[in-house]
């Protein structure tokens, strides 16, 4: 059955699904290199709503919806410029633009959000990042990046690492990638920022091999997928708490020494200290190759949800 909205990264755990949006975004990023994209959006008007900053995700969708021969309607800045500021509710909101647009691409700072707007809209509701809650989206273009980097999705080492407990986009990856055969993760965070309960509980039910750690240099020769993930100084209430956890893990060049040659080291982005620059240039950072991928998999899923 086809999606409606996409709200949660649950919504993909049909193997078939997950084929089926690989294919298509390497179907969109062949066509976009022969300039034949598909107008498959022609006619279609897609809102973007971002309540919080972003240039990847918001880009990326707008990019896509014009690739696609659609427009866009939307404000950078919604927290500021739109009648949330007069008191407006998310609610109203959204059934005054579902009006207006055929589609909502939305990102909000409450967990929860996307959900909220999905009651109350007529037209599909992409969620474009809940507050701590969900990434399906990067989710997606995550695991489009493993399998074209590294040619499968299974037997894999990952390491989660960094703020697991605020950061959505390994809320949303972990459920898909456990979904594979024989991949084992290791979740490295300070103890304030370990991943919550209930997705290690997604994996307990699941048999899945996991292990918590506070340091990575005991398993760098082992990983095949590194997934660094920002201290979110937006997600903190005490600064003084920011400013102690923020460096806590910086891959370096000595790091690389350390880490499986034949690795990836992945980053939704924005990078803060986690991922210094002398780390670009080596083979395995895949990142800025990751968030090129993000254009041609939101293609990908527009496309799926709206087009023609
Ligand atoms: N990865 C990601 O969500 O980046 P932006 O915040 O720039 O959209």
């Amino acid at each position: 059955m086809k999606l409606k909205h996409i709200l949660s990264a649950d919504q993909f755990l049909d193997l078939g699904l997950q084929q089926e949006l690989f294919a298509l975004a390497a179907e969109m990023e062949k066509s976009n290199h022969g300039g034949k994209v598909p107008t498959s959006l022609a006619g279609k008007v897609i809102a973007c709503m971002f309540f919080e900053p972003s240039t990847r995700t918001r880009l990326s969708f707008e990019t896509s919806v014009l690739k696609l021969g659609g427009s866009v309607i939307g404000t950078e800045n919604a927290a500021i410029s739109s009648s949330a500021v007069k008191g407006e509710t998310l609610e109203d909101t959204i059934r005054i633009i579902s009006g207006y647009a055929d589609g909502i691409v939305m990102r909000h700072p409450e967990e929860g959000a996307a959900k909220r707007a999905a009651a109350v809209s007529p037209v599909p509701i992409v969620n474009a990042g809940d507050g701590k809650g969900e990434h399906p989206t990067q989710a997606l273009l995550d695991m489009f990046t493993v399998k074209k980097e590294l040619g499968r999705l299974d037997n894999l080492n990952i390491a989660m690492i960094g703020d697991l407990l605020y950061g959505r986009t390994v809320h949303s990856l972990l459920p898909l990638l456990s979904l594979y055969q024989k991949n084992k993760f290791y979740f490295v965070s300070p103890d304030k920022l370990r991943m919550p309960e209930k997705f290690k509980d997604i994996l307990k039910e699941k048999n899945v091999e996991f292990e918590e750690l506070e340091n990575f240099e005991g398993i760098l020769d082992k990983i095949d997928v590194v997934y660094m993930t920002r201290v979110q100084k937006e997600r903190f209430a005490s600064h003084e708490e920011y400013e102690r956890l923020k460096d806590c893990y910086v891959i370096n060049s000595a790091v690389l020494e350390k880490l499986k040659k034949d690795s990836i080291i992945l980053h939704p982005l924005p990078r803060v200290n986690e991922i210094a620059p002398e780390v670009d240039a080596d083979v395995r950072a895949a990142y800025f190759r990751q968030a090129r991928n993000g254009l041609f998999m939101r293609m990908a899923l527009l496309h799926y949800l709206l087009g023609k």
